[in-house]
């Protein structure tokens, strides 16, 4: 009898909030990403803190999203920072090459392409947050060299060969948020992300150099970039602890050479392993619409 009022005592000192089940932040996000939690999208907000995380995932075809988006945002860079890249994209820079890159948003690669020589950038957005934001901040560093327009990738506003190399980072992927199933992709998705590749095939000079940097595993994303009209090579690398990236390399004007074209530098088969660190980050969400499965 004393044992229970004991606990009875006990239970009501706890304060009444800290006596219902709350997930923690990270156990919100891993119960998401399985699809065990009622209300998904809700769980998506419910992990902003600092960072402004759409309510879905469709969001982030909506101009209007970046725009609002980046009115508040300083920075935030997809799929990693340049140090966890930097070992795969130095080998392909040089101080003489025209670069530029695709859907700039808010993230320092374009510093970081400086600061390892490369003088001739040019970054692109659709948003004009995001714009006005880059060059004031490159502005602010007291760099005045490079170019940052307002354009869409669907639509580059450049004559054809002028880039060395053309570089995105999460931006191709924005286009397959909206892919349905990615081993059988909507039409109409598939008609935007060859639009974009047509564009960057054009802009690029003959042995120019496309980059893609993707949350995309290359069973989803070799066949596009493989696609008939384009004499490209396509090889893919990965990066990232336990969480992987995947870094694709296409030089136009060869093709690889083994059969299925495209090829791995790595020797193993890539796959996806979950940090509960890296559930934290807005990128896993992103990830889950676009159909990475494991292999
Ligand atoms: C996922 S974020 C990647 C941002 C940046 N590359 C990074 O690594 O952090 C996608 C970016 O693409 C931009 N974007 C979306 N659609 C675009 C389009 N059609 N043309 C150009 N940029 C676009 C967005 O405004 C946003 O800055």
């Amino acid at each position: 009898m004393v044992l229970v009022i004991i606990i009875i005592i006990f239970i009501f000192s706890i304060p009444p909030d800290a006596r219902r089940f709350t997930p923690s932040a990270t156990t919100r996000v891993g119960l998401d990403c399985w699809g065990l939690m009622n209300n998904r999208e809700e769980s998506c907000d419910m992990e902003a803190g600092a960072e402004p995380r759409p309510r879905s995932t469709s969001a982030y075809l909506n101009p209007r999203y970046w725009d609002d988006r980046f009115a508040s945002e300083e920075h935030y860079e997809w799929c990693k920072d340049y140090s966890l890249f930097r070992h795969l994209l130095h080998p392909l820079l040089s101080p003489a090459l025209s670069v530029l890159e695709i859907g700039c948003g808010s993230s320092r690669l374009c510093e970081e392409l400086l600061k390892d020589g490369v003088t001739d950038v040019t970054c692109i957005d659709l948003s004009s947050v995001a714009v006005d934001r880059m060059r004031k901040r490159l502005s602010d560093q007291g760099i005045h060299g490079v170019k940052v327009l307002q354009a869409d990738m669907l639509d580059l506003p450049f004559g054809s060969e002028c880039f060395d190399l053309v570089i995105e980072k999460g931006t191709m992927d924005v286009l397959f948020v909206d892919s349905g199933d990615p081993w059988n992709p909507r039409p109409a998705m598939v008609d935007k992300v060859m639009k974009m590749l047509e564009g960057v095939y054009k802009v690029l000079k003959p042995e120019g150099t496309f980059v893609s940097i993707s949350f995309g595993q290359p069973h989803f994303r070799c066949p596009l970039f493989e696609a008939p009209g384009f004499t490209w090579s396509v090889e893919w690398d990965r990066f990232g602890d336990e969480f992987h990236y995947f870094f694709y390399t296409l030089k136009k004007g060869r093709l690889s050479s083994i059969s299925g074209r495209h090829q791995s530098k790595s020797s193993d088969v890539p796959s996806i392993s979950l940090l509960h660190e890296e559930l934290e980050n807005e990128d896993y969400i992103f990830r889950t619409t676009i159909g990475e499965s494991e292999m």
